[in-house]
């Protein structure tokens, strides 16, 4: 209701009460929101009417402009709640708040004031403005800050009006409410306790506005409030440590693990770059990071040789500035990717073929850098080789020998050394090493043939080489340098050395005089092949020498004996018959075989016709009936010859009588006589040739008494003397003799040829030096001093005979 129209209600009273006398005023008291038809008050009790004044006096309600809210039952002289009464409509804020009518009457007029009281109800709750708040606060918002809320209104008034605020929760902040002028009440809130917004980034609040009515009333509203992110959390690891492990040598890029950091902050606050922090360590060469998710790979080489592990900083920070640090640890696992290396300790070259079993011939240490199995180094050699590895301590090998050496076999071994580890797969390393076997005195010369038998036609020149023996040794070297030496031994009485020599480094085997076949014919030595070797080794080997007949001897007639001075004749009576043996020429020829085998035949004959003699056997047969015509005198010469090539010959002249008693043949024999010319030179030469003969008898027998006495002697001597019969020499002490075996060292072998050289007039051959050992010149001279062919000739017994042979030579020629 307006303040006018209670201005007017007021007029209103007050014209009334000038037009007639007021008879009376009556107060009621109502709660406000009476139901219609509720009784508000007995009026005409209350004024002292009775009900028949009400109706004759035409009572009724005067509210002038004002709504009529009363009405007046006449019938029962009540008033009664005509509308609905509002007392915030009515009055609002103020109090008291009263209805103001009157009860006019007619007949008589009067009139009656009524004053109704309308009382306030708790019909209101406190309200607010809008249902939801918003705020939006840092979370660095200090405590103590203030926020001003929005306030209620009640309608309602005193009591029933806004008497207190809540607020909930009040985890962060409380209430505050201070008056203000006028009555109204301020509410704020103050942040008690700081905002998180990383524990709740938006609160809910109720602010609850209640009055005092009963029962009580209340109205809410909800406060929003969104907390503003502030950057006040640093990152945080997932993990402090973080471990992992990667192969060596793994391939760039790959992934070995993610950092992740994470941030309560939110937006650029929240955003987490990754850096790697050990600036000096190599693990920033090896590994990288990715900024903006963490992920470690690798960029390069990973060696676990170099480093087993290393350990990676990672820092996270976010856009503030703030940080954390996190560690990764990698384990860098060991790959097989180092061969072993195999150095070579000592070493011998060689090794003597004899060496020991076990021999150490080299010492090996062995190193693989890798770990564990991939580290394992085992070390072998061939099978086939007789060598073995022996571990002797940590990576020491020692190569020994396990097998026999023979460098005449095997004369080097490349050995090699194979060393693998025990990775998968394994890798292996090798090292040969060359080792020569040295030579030991092993092995004795070994001559070509097991004995060797060589021809040499006798009259040969001294000097002469005959062949050669040949002994090889396996060894090596000096122990194979093969030197031959001639044994000593006789024959027939006679040291070998005088009729053979060897040649010490060429084994050739030279005659060291002429050889006689008829006095002979072959000869057997031992020639022994010694190497240079310390001790040297030996053997030996038989040589037996063949001398070959030539035709040298012409045949001998013994029969008939040819004498110059008698005349001896056959007798061929003149009866013989055809076929009659006169006789029969007798020769021999000292030679042998083909030399040896004499034809005869008839050269010259008185009678041609007459005689025969046969080719083979010599004998002289008539060929013809003998005739009275025929001569008693036959001359006969028949030749002898031998088979040799050229052959010789020889004649002799055979006398035969054609008669039938011995005068004639006397008688005519005289006749033989006469031919005194003839018969005297011939009969002198026959007489000097006896005379010559006997005296060389006569010596010939003492020569042979003396050789046989000084034989004899020489026996008794050796039984004496045992085995060790002083050896006579019969060179000079220049040629010393190795042994007495007529075998010459090199290097006399050379003076021998330069004192040859200095005598030429003596040198009857000249040949290489190697093979003028001692020269006997075609007349037995020697080219040695006096006194030792002196010598020679007198001791040996040889060489008599050589001279007894030159003597009846002689005598052949002088025939
Ligand atoms: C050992 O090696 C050397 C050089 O490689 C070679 O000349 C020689 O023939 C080899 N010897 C053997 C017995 O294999
Ligand atoms: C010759 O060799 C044989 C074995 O072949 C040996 O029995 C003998 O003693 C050797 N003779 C000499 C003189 O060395």
């Amino acid at each position: 209701m307006s303040d006018r129209t209670m201005a007017r209600q007021v007029l209103l009273l007050i014209w009334f009460l000038s037009l007639s006398s007021a008879l009376g005023q009556v107060s009621y008291s109502i709660p406000e929101e009476m139901a219609k038809g509720s009784l508000v008050g007995n009026i005409a009790q209350d004024l002292g009417l009775d009900l028949k004044r009400l109706k004759s006096g035409k009572a009724r309600i005067y509210t002038g402009d004002s709504a009529e809210y009363i009405e007046l039952n006449k019938e029962r002289g009540v008033l009664l709640i005509k509308e609905r009464i509002d007392r915030e409509a009515l009055c609002g804020q103020t109090t008291p708040c009263a209805l103001h009518f009157q009860i006019i009457l007619e007949n008589p007029m009067e009139f009656y004031s009524v004053n109704v009281e309308v009382i306030d109800i708790n019909d209101n709750p406190p309200l607010f403005s809008k249902n939801k708040m918003v705020f939006e606060i840092s979370e660095l918002a200090l405590s103590g800050a203030r926020f001003v809320l929005e306030r209620a209104v009640d309608a309602d008034v005193g009591i029933n009006g806004l008497q207190s605020y809540t607020l909930k929760p009040t985890d962060n902040f409380i209430l505050k409410s201070h008056s203000r002028s006028g009555g109204n009440k301020n509410v704020e809130m103050v942040l008690q306790k700081q905002l998180d917004r990383e524990k709740q980034d938006i609160i809910v609040l109720v602010l609850t506005a209640m009055d005092g009515g009963d029962p009580q009333m209340s109205g809410t509203i909800e406060i929003h409030i969104t907390v503003l992110d502030a950057n006040d959390n640093a990152p945080v690891c997932s993990q402090s440590v973080y471990k992992t492990s990667v192969i060596e040598n793994s391939p760039k890029g790959m992934i070995l693990s993610t950092v992740k950091a994470s941030d309560a902050d939110v937006g650029s606050n929240g955003l987490i770059t990754y850096t790697l922090s050990n600036t000096a360590d190599d693990a920033m060469k090896i590994v990288s990071i990715d900024e903006t998710n963490g992920l470690l790979t690798v960029i390069g080489e990973i060696d676990f040789e170099k480093n087993k592990l290393f350990e990676i900083d990672v820092q996270a920070t976010d856009q503030g500035g703030h940080s954390d640090t996190c560690k990764v640890i990698v384990d860098v696992i060991d790959a097989n990717d180092n061969s072993p290396v195999i150095n070579m300790m000592s070493k011998s070259s060689d090794i003597s073929e004899n060496a020991k079993l076990g021999t150490v011939t080299a010492i090996i240490n062995v190193q693989d850098i890798d770990s564990g199995e991939n580290g394992k180094v085992q070390c072998t050699v061939k099978d086939s080789l007789p060598f073995t590895l022996r571990s002797t301590s940590n990576n020491f090998f020692s190569l020994v020998t396990d097998g026999d050496l023979d460098r005449e076999r095997e004369s080097e071994y490349n050995i090699t050394v194979t060393c693998a580890d025990e990775g998968v797969p394994s890798l292996s390393s090798s090292v040969t090493l060359s080792l020569q076997i040295s030579d030991v005195n092993d092995n004795a010369p070994v001559f070509d043939k097991s004995s060797y038998e060589a021809s040499v036609q006798e009259n040969n020149t001294p000097g002469l080489s005959i062949f050669t023996v040949r002994a090889r040794d396996a060894d090596f070297n000096q122990n194979a340098r093969v030197s031959y030496i001639l044994e000593d031994s006789s024959v027939n009485g006679v040291p070998v050395s005088s009729l053979v020599s060897v040649s010490a480094d060429s084994g050739v085997i030279h005659a060291v005089r002429s050889f006689d076949y008829e006095q002979i014919k072959d000869f057997q030595f031992r020639v022994k092949a010694q190497d240079g070797g310390s001790p040297p080794l030996s053997s030996n080997v038989s040589v037996r020498i063949i001398i070959q007949d030539q035709n040298d001897n012409a045949p001998q007639v013994l029969y008939p004996v040819q004498s110059g001075a008698s005349v001896v004749a056959e007798i061929v009576p003149r009866s013989a018959d055809v076929g009659y043996l006169v006789t029969k020429v007798v020769a021999v020829d000292v030679d042998s075989g083909q030399n040896a085998w004499l034809s005869y035949k008839l050269q010259k004959a008185t009678d041609r016709a007459l005689f025969e003699v046969g080719l083979q056997n010599g004998e002289i047969r008539t060929v013809r009936q003998v005739t009275d015509k025929d001569a008693v005198k036959q001359r006969l010469t028949v030749v002898v010859e031998d088979n040799g090539q050229p052959s010789r010959s020889a004649t002799v002249n055979v006398n035969v009588a054609v008669a039938d008693s011995f005068p004639e043949v006397l008688s005519e024999f005289t006749d033989f006589t006469h031919d005194k010319e003839y018969n005297d030179n011939l009969t002198f030469y026959l007489v000097l040739a006896l005379a010559v003969v006997s005296f060389l008898f006569i010596v010939s027998i003492i020569a042979i008494l003396s050789v046989k006495c000084y034989r004899w002697r020489r026996e008794r001597m050796y039984y004496k003397s045992g085995a060790n019969l002083p050896v006579i020499p019969y060179y000079p002490p220049l040629y010393a003799d190795v042994g007495g075996t007529g075998t010459l060292q090199h290097v006399y072998n050379y003076e021998v040829c330069r004192t040859t050289d200095s005598r030429k007039s003596d040198l009857k051959y000249v040949r290489p030096c190697s093979e003028s050992i001692i020269s006997l010149d075609t007349s037995g001279a020697q080219t040695l001093p006096h006194a030792q062919r002196d010598k020679l000739t007198n001791d040996d017994s040889f060489d008599q005979r050589e001279r007894r042979k030159l003597s009846t030579q002689s005598e052949e020629e002088e025939r």
